[in-house]
């Protein structure tokens, strides 16, 4: 657990999940994710990070020990679990409480015995970017590359998103704090 004036930060426990669904439930088309993600930490495959505010969820990032799904990422990098999906609430914002969530995830995979800790960012978003050089995720060399997937929205018609990211990984062994 980390905490400051931003909150506190934590891996989810099961009887926290529908105050999380209640809160951060901005993407109607992703609805069933903090459950899913809930169970995949119960099979040691994930750590999902909550930042609270008291009583008050703020934010999440997920860490997923397995690496990158994405090519070129996935082949190209081993031993180096994944961060998805940082996400601040819009009225939490501009507090620190991303950096917190970063560095909880770059502690336990420091703790778990890992040397990197990789992320991609999309080419568009200067803000994320920021934040990721400030907590030490330098390029990781791969080059631009596209992602992208679709989602049923409430009209039930599907709905296909891309981005061209970039690939980014964060060193554990540098003296730099979390
Ligand atoms: C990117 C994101 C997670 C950042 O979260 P955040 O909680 O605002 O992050 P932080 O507060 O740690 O840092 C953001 C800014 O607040 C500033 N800040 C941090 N603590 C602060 C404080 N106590 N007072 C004032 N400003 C502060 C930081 O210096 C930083 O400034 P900058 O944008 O000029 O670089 C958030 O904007 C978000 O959810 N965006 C939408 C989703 C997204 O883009 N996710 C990234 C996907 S790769």
């Amino acid at each position: 657990m980390s905490g400051s004036g931003a909150g506190e930060v934590r891996p989810l426990a099961r009887p926290e999940l529908s105050l999380v669904e209640a809160h951060i439930n901005l993407d109607w088309a992703e609805s069933g994710k903090h459950r899913a993600r809930l169970d995949r930490q119960d099979q040691g495959e994930v750590l999902y990070f909550i930042a609270w505010r008291g009583a008050t969820p703020s934010g999440h990032l997920l860490l997923e020990w397995g690496g990158a799904d994405d090519e070129p990422i996935s082949s190209r990098l081993l031993d180096c679990p994944n961060l998805e999906d940082l996400f601040v609430m819009p009225e939490f914002r501009s507090r620190g409480i991303g950096s917190m969530l970063l560095g909880a995830a770059i502690t336990a995979a420091r703790e778990a015995g890992y040397t990197q800790l990789g992320l991609g960012v999309a080419v568009d978003n200067p803000g994320a970017m920021r934040l990721y050089e400030r907590k030490g995720f330098q390029d990781s060399g791969i080059g631009e590359y596209t992602t992208g997937g679709s989602y049923l929205d409430r009209e039930g018609t599907v709905q296909t998103w891309q981005e061209i990211c970039t690939y980014r990984i964060r060193l554990l062994s540098c003296a730099q704090p979390a």
